[in-house]
């Protein structure tokens, strides 16, 4: 269960965090004259801004922050706290924590109950233990003044989503195929009102999605192909706004076989699919005023034989014929048939998120996301600045002509790989062949999954992209 975020308007739970601007009075704390003089010790002598003080009913936690930190910071360092109280919440083997302020930090609790609440996450269902690991924090109260409950409404609704992204890419292959995929995505935004169709791999035959079906041909899986759609009478777009996610539900490489150090976590490769199934979810049970759609096609790549193989020509959906010579630049293959079906909802903008290439995760790491824009530069600013309010960064890479040229082939119209250099962006150029809308293209092939915790990001799948297009989407609909 994701822990869940209440308002209230006075608590009486003696395990509190109370949270302070630094250069504010130790007296609106309210402490017993020892807790104070404790207080006041870490913070000027000790210069701790976050102080631990065992009131043995319960653990009273002091929190300072700084004002003069810019915002994005400021929040992102707040959500940074929240990991670290709730990992001593959960020590001391509490239930509910209730956060309290007197300054005026509105937003700093709310990043802060954010960030305990990512940060609680967990997998446990395969684990013989996990009533004895689970974590005993349940439930975050927050006594604050200011508070609209729609904000907190949609607060749990994206933290809700992204967990469930998470839990998504956090599958292996053996609990979750490209049939699962598309079922459990569907059933779930079906019971928030949304609408759900599955293509199935007769449909996808009939449709000619050449990329998909011959990224499938090697699986003992069929592919699906999968359509959510959410459209409330008061939408603000008349044209649509398409999500497409990477729903390669395992990474092989195929015949371009990886060595395995490469091909352990490949679990991870339908997080872009799972990012768009969570946002998309997030935008329905939130019930934005806004007509999304969410594109999903999903199979696994392995070898076997009657897989593709390197120097196979292949036809698209959309006629385009593309030289296959290497099996692992799948994801490429699978997208385009998307982003062509895409064109049919003449949409007004269409987002896509893949783990796409490793030269992206090379380049920049996990720290942020590798972005690509086609006649759409002035929306991207906005996405940027949505980037950094949620601190799930964006950066710029070039789309210029010149790199197209690494894409030609003698025999078709497209080759599926460029040269050694700049894969991310090639790889972008790909994509592009396939779109004539403005168009944003996300390589999270970086931040999808991590082998180490980051703070509230715990190992494994990180759900990266739900809370960016959320915020995003959010604040269009509000324009
Ligand atoms: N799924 C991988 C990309 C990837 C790498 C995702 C690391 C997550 C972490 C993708 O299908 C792939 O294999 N890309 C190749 C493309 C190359 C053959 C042009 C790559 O990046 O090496
Ligand atoms: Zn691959
Ligand atoms: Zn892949």
């Amino acid at each position: 269960m994701t822990l869940s975020i209440h308002h209230i308007a006075q608590s009486d739970n003696l395990d509190r965090l109370l949270l302070i601007e630094k250069t504010e009075s130790l007296e609106q704390l309210q402490l017993n004259q020892e807790a104070l003089e404790f207080v006041q010790f870490q913070k000027t002598k000790l210069k701790k801004d976050f102080v631990v003080l065992n009131q043995f009913k319960g653990m009273t936690y002091v929190l300072f922050f700084d004002r003069e930190m810019n915002l994005a910071k400021r929040l992102e360092w707040c959500r940074k706290q929240g990991a670290i109280v709730g990992r001593s919440a959960n020590e001391y083997g509490i239930s509910c924590l209730t956060l309290e302020t007197k300054s005026e930090a509105l937003n700093e609790v709310l990043a802060l109950a954010e960030g305990i609440a990512l940060a609680n996450y967990q997998f446990l269902k395969y684990r013989k233990d996990a009533d004895e690991k689970r974590n005993s924090l349940e439930k975050v109260e927050i006594q604050v003044a200011g508070l609209e409950p729609k904000t907190l409404e949609d607060l749990n609704t994206v933290i809700e989503a992204n967990c469930w992204a998470r839990d998504l890419v956090n599958e292996p292959l053996n609990k979750l195929s490209a049939v699962d995929l598309a079922e459990q995505i569907s059933s779930k935004f079906r019971a928030v009102g949304g609408k759900a169709e599955v293509f199935n791999k007769r449909k996808i035959e009939a449709l000619k999605m050449g990329g998909l079906l011959a990224v499938n041909k090697g699986s003992i899986d069929p592919p699906t192909f999968t359509i959510l759609e959410w459209n409330p009478k008061n939408a603000k777009n008349t044209k649509a706004i398409v999500l497409v996610g990477k729903g390669v539900v395992y990474d092989t490489g195929g015949l371009s076989l990886k060595p395995s150090s490469g091909m352990d976590t490949m679990k991870c490769d339908m997080a872009g699919a799972a990012t768009v199934a969570a946002a998309i979810y997030a935008v329905a049970k939130a019930a934005l005023p806004l007509h999304v759609i969410a594109l999903v096609p999903a199979t696994d790549n392995r070898p076997d034989g009657n897989a593709y193989v390197p120097g196979d020509v292949i036809s698209m959906f959309d006629g385009t014929s593309v030289e296959v010579l290497n099996t692992d630049a799948e994801g490429r293959l699978i997208l385009a048939d998307a982003l062509a079906y895409a064109k049919k909802f003449e949409p007004e903008l269409v987002f896509n998120f893949a783990t796409l290439t490793g030269s992206a995760s090379r380049a920049i790491g996990s720290q942020g996301i590798v972005a690509m824009e086609v006649k759409a530069a002035e929306l991207f600013c906005k996405l940027a600045d949505s980037g950094d309010a949620v601190h799930e960064r964006v950066v710029k890479f070039p789309m210029w002509d010149e790199y197209r040229e690494q894409l030609n082939s003698e025999i078709a119209d497209l080759k599926n790989i460029g040269g050694p250099e700049a894969g991310a962006i090639t790889a972008g150029k790909f994509l592009e062949h396939f779109t004539d809308y403005p168009f944003i293209h996300f390589d999270i092939a970086g931040p999808a999954f991590i082998e180490k915790r980051d703070s509230y990001r715990g190992i494994g799948g990180t759900g990266i992209g739900v809370r960016l297009m959320f915020h995003y989407l959010n604040e269009y609909a509000k324009s």
